[in-house]
């Protein structure tokens, strides 16, 4: 004989869902209608809510391909420093005492006057921090806790014809220093042709590949990548 007992768990085993068990015998002669069990569907699964990832901040916009008639590096430099080309605890120093000359300008290109016989065919010499304009000099270093293990040098060089338009632009690369790294197209040399680890790696001369028919008088566009201190970007007529 099925007791009510039993119809309430065939019940519940047939259709899935929670029946509650109401005290049936303690009911048996009590109003049926207390009795009626309460059928309670099964909660509706909750998707989990992901926790908000930090948005990615937007790149910093591309420089220029031609010289602008206005261009001034430092403006130009700071701006899109704090657009994030620069780190932000750089920045602090950039925009401190001095930070023109002793930070910013040190890391801008320059060419060096240097024996033609270093220079090889198809290839620009470049230095960082002019001292004939007050610039410091920018230094070179191994990897090592002064720059959180990361070396201190420019670890790419773009250089382009700085017109508008389509334009052919060679990345030097860098992976180490003092000495390139294998698979390297950029190259090193000294500013004396002696040992570029010298005054604290202050001779190093960055050689970088030319595009292909530029001479001088042709204006190209800079555009470096310091591995301590973020991306900058000038122009430089070719001597
Ligand atoms: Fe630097």
């Amino acid at each position: 004989m099925t007791t009510r007992r039993d119809f309430l768990v065939n019940l519940a085993s047939a259709t899935g869902a929670v029946v509650l068990m109401p005290a049936v015998t303690a009911c048996k002669n009590k109003d049926e209608k207390a009795a009626e069990p309460a059928v309670v569907a099964e909660p509706t699964p909750v998707t989990p809510v992901e926790p908000a990832k930090p948005a990615t901040p937007a790149p910093p916009p591309a420089p220029p391909s031609a010289r602008p008639d206005d261009w001034n590096a430092m403006a130009y430099n700071k701006e899109r420093g704090a657009l994030g080309a620069i780190p932000a605890a750089y920045m602090a120093d950039i925009n401190g005492p001095d930070g023109d000359n002793k930070h910013l300008g040190k890391h801008l290109p320059y060419q060096p006057k240097i024996e033609a016989k270093l220079l090889p065919e198809g290839y620009i010499a470049i230095m960082y921090g002019d001292p004939s304009l007050g610039h410091a000099k920018h230094p070179n270093a191994v990897k090592g806790p002064d720059n959180n293990n990361e070396g201190h040098w420019f670890n790419w060089i773009r250089v382009s014809r700085a017109v508008d338009g389509d334009r052919e632009e060679l990345q030097s690369a860098y992976a180490s220093w003092p000495e390139v790294g294998e698979g390297d197209n950029g190259k090193y040399v000294a500013v004396d042709g002696g040992d570029i680890t010298a005054d604290g790696g202050r001779n190093t001369v960055y050689l970088c590949a030319l595009p292909a028919g530029l001479k001088a008088g042709d204006t190209v566009r800079v555009w470096g990548h310091c591995l301590t201190h973020g991306e900058y970007v000038d122009f430089l007529t070719l001597g």
